[in-house]
Protein backbone atom coordinates (compact mmCIF):
# COMPACT_ATOMS: atom_id res chain seq x y z
CA UNK A 1 0.00 0.00 0.00
CA UNK A 2 1.34 3.47 -0.79
CA UNK A 3 1.98 5.49 2.81
CA UNK A 4 -0.41 8.43 1.59
CA UNK A 5 -3.28 5.44 1.58
CA UNK A 6 -2.61 4.91 5.25
CA UNK A 7 -4.24 8.27 5.97
CA UNK A 8 -7.59 6.79 4.98
CA UNK A 9 -10.77 5.29 6.33
CA UNK A 10 -13.15 2.62 5.68
CA UNK A 11 -16.65 3.24 5.37
CA UNK A 12 -16.99 0.61 8.50
CA UNK A 13 -15.94 2.92 10.55
CA UNK A 14 -18.69 4.97 11.70
CA UNK A 15 -17.74 5.77 15.77
CA UNK A 16 -14.68 8.21 16.85
CA UNK A 17 -13.75 5.08 18.90
CA UNK A 18 -13.82 2.86 16.27
CA UNK A 19 -11.65 5.78 13.75
CA UNK A 20 -8.85 5.97 17.10
CA UNK A 21 -8.55 2.74 17.11
CA UNK A 22 -8.16 2.55 13.29
CA UNK A 23 -6.01 5.46 13.26
CA UNK A 24 -3.65 4.07 16.01
CA UNK A 25 -2.91 0.69 14.31
CA UNK A 26 -2.60 2.55 10.94
CA UNK A 27 0.11 4.58 12.88
CA UNK A 28 1.86 1.91 14.61
CA UNK A 29 2.46 -0.05 11.60
CA UNK A 30 4.10 3.38 9.48
CA UNK A 31 6.15 4.12 12.16
CA UNK A 32 7.88 0.56 12.95
CA UNK A 33 11.28 0.23 12.04
CA UNK A 34 12.35 4.18 12.52
CA UNK A 35 12.72 5.79 15.88
CA UNK A 36 14.09 9.29 14.95
CA UNK A 37 11.26 11.80 17.10
CA UNK A 38 11.42 14.28 13.81
CA UNK A 39 10.18 11.94 11.39
CA UNK A 40 7.65 9.84 13.57
CA UNK A 41 6.36 13.19 14.89
CA UNK A 42 5.97 14.27 11.35
CA UNK A 43 4.19 11.12 9.65
CA UNK A 44 2.48 11.17 13.15
CA UNK A 45 1.21 14.66 12.82
CA UNK A 46 -0.09 14.10 9.16
CA UNK A 47 -1.59 10.79 9.73
CA UNK A 48 -3.81 12.73 12.17
CA UNK A 49 -5.03 15.75 10.18
CA UNK A 50 -5.11 13.62 6.83
CA UNK A 51 -7.57 10.84 8.74
CA UNK A 52 -9.78 13.57 10.30
CA UNK A 53 -10.31 15.02 6.98
CA UNK A 54 -11.11 11.31 5.76
CA UNK A 55 -13.54 10.68 8.50
CA UNK A 56 -15.75 14.19 8.14
CA UNK A 57 -16.96 12.66 5.40
CA UNK A 58 -18.79 10.24 6.79
CA UNK A 59 -21.05 11.81 8.46
CA UNK A 60 -22.31 13.91 5.44
CA UNK A 61 -22.92 17.82 5.80
CA UNK A 62 -24.58 20.08 8.22
CA UNK A 63 -25.74 19.05 11.53
CA UNK A 64 -25.07 15.32 10.65
CA UNK A 65 -21.32 16.14 10.36
CA UNK A 66 -18.64 14.94 12.36
CA UNK A 67 -17.23 18.95 12.14
CA UNK A 68 -13.26 18.45 13.08
CA UNK A 69 -13.07 21.39 9.94
CA UNK A 70 -15.50 23.61 11.19
CA UNK A 71 -17.34 23.78 7.74
CA UNK A 72 -18.80 21.45 4.94
CA UNK A 73 -15.97 20.37 2.39
CA UNK A 74 -16.00 23.32 -0.35
CA UNK A 75 -14.69 20.57 -2.70
CA UNK A 76 -14.55 16.98 -2.64
CA UNK A 77 -12.60 14.74 -4.40
CA UNK A 78 -13.05 10.47 -4.74
CA UNK A 79 -10.46 8.34 -3.08
CA UNK A 80 -9.67 4.72 -4.59
CA UNK A 81 -13.08 2.39 -5.10
CA UNK A 82 -12.10 0.12 -2.02
CA UNK A 83 -12.56 3.34 0.05
CA UNK A 84 -15.97 4.76 0.43
CA UNK A 85 -14.90 8.31 1.81
CA UNK A 86 -14.30 11.35 0.29
CA UNK A 87 -10.94 14.26 1.48
CA UNK A 88 -12.55 18.06 2.35
CA UNK A 89 -10.80 20.75 1.02
CA UNK A 90 -8.05 21.04 3.36
CA UNK A 91 -8.09 24.49 3.48
CA UNK A 92 -11.02 23.81 5.90
CA UNK A 93 -8.87 22.31 8.49
CA UNK A 94 -7.31 23.65 11.24
CA UNK A 95 -3.75 22.23 13.24
CA UNK A 96 -2.94 18.85 14.06
CA UNK A 97 0.83 19.27 15.85
CA UNK A 98 3.60 18.60 18.25
CA UNK A 99 5.17 21.45 20.66
CA UNK A 100 8.19 19.56 22.30
CA UNK A 101 10.61 21.18 25.15
CA UNK A 102 13.31 22.96 23.31
CA UNK A 103 16.02 20.61 25.18
CA UNK A 104 15.61 17.65 22.36
CA UNK A 105 15.65 19.95 19.25
CA UNK A 106 19.58 19.40 17.94
CA UNK A 107 22.35 21.62 19.23
CA UNK A 108 23.76 23.87 16.68
CA UNK A 109 26.67 21.64 14.86
CA UNK A 110 29.10 23.94 13.46
CA UNK A 111 29.66 26.83 16.03
CA UNK A 112 30.75 30.35 15.72
CA UNK A 113 33.62 31.21 13.33
CA UNK A 114 35.04 33.10 16.73
CA UNK A 115 35.52 29.17 17.85
CA UNK A 116 32.47 30.04 21.21
CA UNK A 117 30.71 27.31 22.21
CA UNK A 118 27.38 29.06 22.34
CA UNK A 119 24.22 26.66 22.72
CA UNK A 120 22.48 28.68 25.32
CA UNK A 121 19.43 28.92 22.99
CA UNK A 122 18.98 25.14 21.97
CA UNK A 123 19.80 24.70 25.56
CA UNK A 124 16.55 26.64 26.54
CA UNK A 125 14.51 24.14 28.87
CA UNK A 126 11.93 26.86 29.59
CA UNK A 127 10.23 26.71 26.25
CA UNK A 128 8.42 24.67 24.40
CA UNK A 129 8.70 24.64 20.03
CA UNK A 130 6.97 23.74 17.95
CA UNK A 131 7.71 20.40 16.38
CA UNK A 132 6.76 18.55 12.90
CA UNK A 133 3.01 19.73 12.20
CA UNK A 134 0.31 19.98 9.49
CA UNK A 135 -2.20 23.23 9.34
CA UNK A 136 -1.82 27.17 9.13
CA UNK A 137 1.45 28.59 10.47
CA UNK A 138 1.48 28.38 14.26
CA UNK A 139 2.99 30.07 17.00
CA UNK A 140 6.76 29.31 16.94
CA UNK A 141 7.04 28.55 20.67
CA UNK A 142 5.33 28.39 23.97
CA UNK A 143 6.40 30.07 27.53
CA UNK A 144 6.46 27.14 30.31
CA UNK A 145 8.89 28.99 32.82
CA UNK A 146 7.05 29.84 36.22
CA UNK A 147 5.36 33.52 35.91
CA UNK A 148 5.30 33.51 32.22
CA UNK A 149 3.92 30.17 30.97
CA UNK A 150 0.33 30.70 29.17
CA UNK A 151 -2.03 28.49 27.19
CA UNK A 152 -3.31 25.58 26.79
CA UNK A 153 -0.42 23.82 25.59
CA UNK A 154 1.51 25.18 28.71
CA UNK A 155 -1.01 24.02 31.14
CA UNK A 156 -1.40 20.66 29.64
CA UNK A 157 2.35 20.35 29.77
CA UNK A 158 3.08 21.85 33.31
CA UNK A 159 -0.38 19.70 34.76
CA UNK A 160 0.48 16.84 32.61
CA UNK A 161 -2.66 15.92 31.91
CA UNK A 162 -5.35 16.77 28.73
CA UNK A 163 -6.84 19.25 28.53
CA UNK A 164 -10.26 19.47 26.51
CA UNK A 165 -11.36 23.90 25.68
CA UNK A 166 -14.84 23.20 24.38
CA UNK A 167 -14.38 26.95 23.31
CA UNK A 168 -11.30 28.57 23.28
CA UNK A 169 -12.40 32.16 23.88
CA UNK A 170 -13.30 31.57 27.15
CA UNK A 171 -9.77 29.62 28.03
CA UNK A 172 -8.11 31.99 30.20
CA UNK A 173 -4.81 32.67 28.87
CA UNK A 174 -5.68 30.55 25.63
CA UNK A 175 -2.85 31.44 22.95
CA UNK A 176 -4.89 32.49 19.40
CA UNK A 177 -2.91 31.69 16.65
CA UNK A 178 -5.08 31.33 14.56
CA UNK A 179 -8.22 33.44 15.20
CA UNK A 180 -10.71 30.66 13.61
CA UNK A 181 -10.03 28.31 15.76
CA UNK A 182 -12.70 27.47 18.49
CA UNK A 183 -12.42 24.81 20.31
CA UNK A 184 -8.80 22.79 20.72
CA UNK A 185 -7.18 19.79 22.69
CA UNK A 186 -3.60 19.43 24.43
CA UNK A 187 -2.12 15.53 25.48
CA UNK A 188 1.04 15.62 27.30
CA UNK A 189 3.75 13.45 25.79
CA UNK A 190 5.06 11.56 28.87
CA UNK A 191 8.03 9.22 28.82
CA UNK A 192 8.23 6.89 31.48
CA UNK A 193 11.74 5.76 32.44
CA UNK A 194 12.42 3.68 35.33
CA UNK A 195 9.91 5.49 38.01
CA UNK A 196 10.47 8.72 36.47
CA UNK A 197 7.79 10.78 34.40
CA UNK A 198 10.04 12.63 31.84
CA UNK A 199 8.06 15.36 30.20
CA UNK A 200 8.45 15.53 26.48
CA UNK A 201 6.05 17.76 24.89
CA UNK A 202 2.58 18.24 23.75
CA UNK A 203 -0.20 16.77 20.87
CA UNK A 204 -2.31 19.74 19.99
CA UNK A 205 -5.13 19.70 17.97
CA UNK A 206 -7.42 22.61 16.53
CA UNK A 207 -10.82 22.66 15.33
CA UNK A 208 -12.23 25.20 13.49
CA UNK A 209 -15.85 24.27 15.08
CA UNK A 210 -17.06 24.97 18.93
CA UNK A 211 -17.06 21.59 21.17
CA UNK A 212 -14.89 20.48 18.24
CA UNK A 213 -13.41 17.39 20.81
CA UNK A 214 -15.13 14.80 23.64
CA UNK A 215 -13.94 12.19 25.73
CA UNK A 216 -13.69 9.98 23.27
CA UNK A 217 -11.10 12.13 20.95
CA UNK A 218 -9.40 12.09 24.54
CA UNK A 219 -9.37 8.59 24.83
CA UNK A 220 -8.12 7.86 21.11
CA UNK A 221 -5.52 10.96 21.37
CA UNK A 222 -4.05 9.78 24.48
CA UNK A 223 -3.47 6.39 23.32
CA UNK A 224 -1.95 8.01 20.01
CA UNK A 225 0.48 9.81 22.36
CA UNK A 226 1.65 7.07 24.39
CA UNK A 227 2.36 5.31 21.01
CA UNK A 228 4.22 8.28 19.26
CA UNK A 229 6.50 8.25 22.65
CA UNK A 230 6.95 4.49 22.36
CA UNK A 231 7.75 4.49 18.77
CA UNK A 232 10.58 6.62 18.95
CA UNK A 233 14.52 7.03 21.22
CA UNK A 234 14.43 10.33 23.06
N1 LIG B 1 -3.68 27.57 21.53
C1 LIG B 1 -2.44 27.10 22.05
C2 LIG B 1 -1.26 27.63 21.28
C3 LIG B 1 -0.85 26.78 20.16
S1 LIG B 1 -1.82 26.96 18.80
O1 LIG B 1 -3.15 26.45 19.09
C4 LIG B 1 -1.20 26.16 17.51
C5 LIG B 1 -2.31 27.45 23.52
O2 LIG B 1 -3.14 28.17 24.05
O3 LIG B 1 -1.34 27.02 24.14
Amino acid sequence: MPHADSSLVPSSITSKTEFWAHVHGQLASLLSGQRHWVTNLANASSMVYSSLLAFTAHFGSGSQAVNWCGETATHQSRLPSRYDTTIADCNQCALTGFYLNSSLFPVPRFLGQDGSDNNSAAADASRLLLGPFCGKPACQFINISPGKARGVCADAYLQRRTILVPEVDLYPGHIACDGETKSEIVCPLIFKKGDKEIMLGVLDLDCLAVSGFCEEDKEGLEKIAALVVSACDW
